[in-house]
């Protein structure tokens, strides 16, 4: 079953055409990974998924499981249990990060125990009484932006690169979050990444390339990482042609 369908998407910003007609699918359970190079428009598709303002839908439809909400503000979308995580955080200069936790967790019924399981496995703690992301290094930022995302107790979350800047040992932590999320009953992720890390961890089952606004190909999650590693992107148009990959 699928969680999340985009089909034919065609999105706008300021006037400028940033998704091209964009197809992609999620099924319950699955993980998968979006790549492509810097402005191919990987976050633009991400907002529009969410239901930005900004980012204008001129054509195509998403669906969440059978229900078409392609119209929907985006706090429909996310009281259906959609949601983002995006590359950058806010500052919330005023409020203590444990109080905006909790607040978040009572709202989305989270359990106490289920935060503290959070705040241990992303490595938190010693945040809890600063003032939200007030100069919290990259890394800390990356992790608080998780714990808060995870306590919506989302059904789909598209990820935007959550594994950019971060060390190795912050990936396996978000890797580890990420599952957990699975087990509090997300059931599906669109995972933005530029490098295959996160892919190993998460054992992710699938990936598309965005290049130019489009999805160029689909595949296997670990091969596609490991070519695009090894070759960069040109090389997906070069084995989709060769007939390596599905084209999406
Ligand atoms: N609000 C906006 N106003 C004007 N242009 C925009 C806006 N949002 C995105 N764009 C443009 O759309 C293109 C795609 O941007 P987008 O942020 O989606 O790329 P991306 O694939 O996420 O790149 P990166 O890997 O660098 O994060 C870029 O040329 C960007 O400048
Ligand atoms: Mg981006």
């Amino acid at each position: 079953m699928k969680v999340l369908g985009v089909e034919n998407l065609k999105v706008s910003t300021d006037g400028k055409i940033v998704v091209n007609g964009v197809s992609l699918h999620v099924n319950s359970g699955e993980t998968v990974l979006l790549f492509g190079p810097n402005g191919s428009g990987k976050t633009s598709l991400a907002m529009a998924i969410l239901g930005h303002p900004n980012y204008r839908i001129i054509g195509g439809r998403i669906y969440f499981y059978d229900r078409d909400v392609t119209e929907f503000p985006i706090e429909k979308r996310v009281s259906l249990g959609i949601t983002a995580a995006f590359q950058f955080s806010p500052e919330l200069k005023g409020i203590k990060l444990m109080e905006l936790a909790r607040e978040i967790a009572e709202k989305h019924g989270v359990s106490e125990d289920t935060l503290k399981e959070l705040i241990e496995i992303l490595q938190v703690s010693h945040l809890l009484n600063r003032h939200t992301n007030v100069g919290f290094s990259g890394g800390e930022r990356k992790r608080v932006e998780i714990l808060l995302t995870t306590l919506q107790a989302p059904k789909f979350v598209v990820f935007d690169e959550p594994d950019s800047g971060v060390d190795r040992d912050s990936i396996l932590i978000i890797s580890k979050a990420i599952e957990k999320m699975f087990e509090l009953g997300l059931k599906g992720a669109l995972i933005i990444t530029h490098t295959g890390f996160l892919a190993k961890h998460l054992k992710a089952n699938r990936a598309y390339v965005m290049l130019d606004h489009r999805i160029v190909c689909e595949g296997p999650a670990e091969i596609i990482s490991d070519h695009i590693a090894k070759y960069g992107f040109d090389m997906c148009i070069l084995k989709r042609q060769a007939g390596y990959y599905e084209l999406a």
